[in-house]
């Protein structure tokens, strides 16, 4: 048996505002004690407060994205130095809609995890196929590539991260996978961190794409699912609530 803790993150994406995040996080923070681990991924502007408000609690933070450099003239970017300084524990790389809208590629979506471990983050790697590469029967061959440049280039450090899978066809679009289907991918997935780290055991692989608070449970009860990235559902406070409470 293994002790992965479950880890629930919601990414809020370009949504919120100030009013908005503190009552969202005052309601969140009004619910612990959680057993799963929680995370929210907040809009850059909003870290600080997010900070604040988490002060003293056990939500941890974090951003969407990191820059793969370490400074310079990257107008626009923001490094995973000053996510750190923060104090953010969490960024998210990799997410499908920058690899779509973003044009970010396997390479860019590693060096990104790469920037993010040697600041002391936690890079969230998401994965994840279109429809069309499912139809096509693509889906392992997809997410193994995209996760395979990322343990490439980290090597041993591969071991740090967490495993993201998020069906494109699932986000923000109310149809989740079915828990056969996203076992089945996060089987794959585990495998082949086990191969590449040695860890595979200990590592832990969310599964995120319309989890709402009446499938998580039955979600996060196989196997190989140690918890959820959360879009729609973590912007109010009883749902993402519910959903914690799904993985405890
Ligand atoms: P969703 O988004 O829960 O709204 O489907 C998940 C994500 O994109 O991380």
């Amino acid at each position: 048996m293994t002790a992965r803790r479950k880890l629930v993150v919601g990414n809020w994406k370009m949504h919120g505002s100030r009013t908005a995040n503190a009552e969202l996080l005052r309601g969140i923070v009004a619910a612990e004690p959680f057993a799963a681990e929680m995370a929210v991924c907040a809009p850059f502007p909003y870290l600080a407060d997010v900070a604040a408000a988490a002060a003293g609690k056990a939500i941890a933070y974090g951003a969407q994205d990191c820059s793969a450099h370490e400074q310079g003239a990257y107008t626009g970017e923001v490094s995973a130095a000053m996510l750190a300084d923060l104090g953010c524990r969490f960024v998210i790389v990799g997410h499908s809609e920058r690899r779509a809208l973003h044009r970010e590629s396997d390479g860019l979506v590693a060096e990104k995890a790469k920037a993010a471990l040697a600041h002391g983050l936690v890079p969230i790697v998401c994965v994840g196929e279109t429809l069309l590469q499912r139809e096509h029967a693509q889906t392992e061959i997809v997410v193994q590539r995209q996760l395979a440049a990322v343990l490439a280039l980290l090597g041993e450090r591969a071991c740090e991260i967490v495993v993201a899978y998020e069906p494109v066809w699932a986000i923000g679009t109310g149809r989740t996978a079915t828990p056969e289907q996203a076992q089945a991918v996060h089987g794959v997935l585990r495998a082949q961190l086990q191969s590449a780290t040695g860890h595979g055991a200990q590592m832990r692989i969310l599964y995120g794409g319309s989890v709402k608070p009446d499938n998580a449970a039955t979600l996060f009860a196989q196997l190989d699912i140690d918890g959820g990235l959360i879009g729609g559902a973590a912007l109010k406070a009883a749902d993402f609530v519910a959903i914690g409470r799904a993985a405890g």
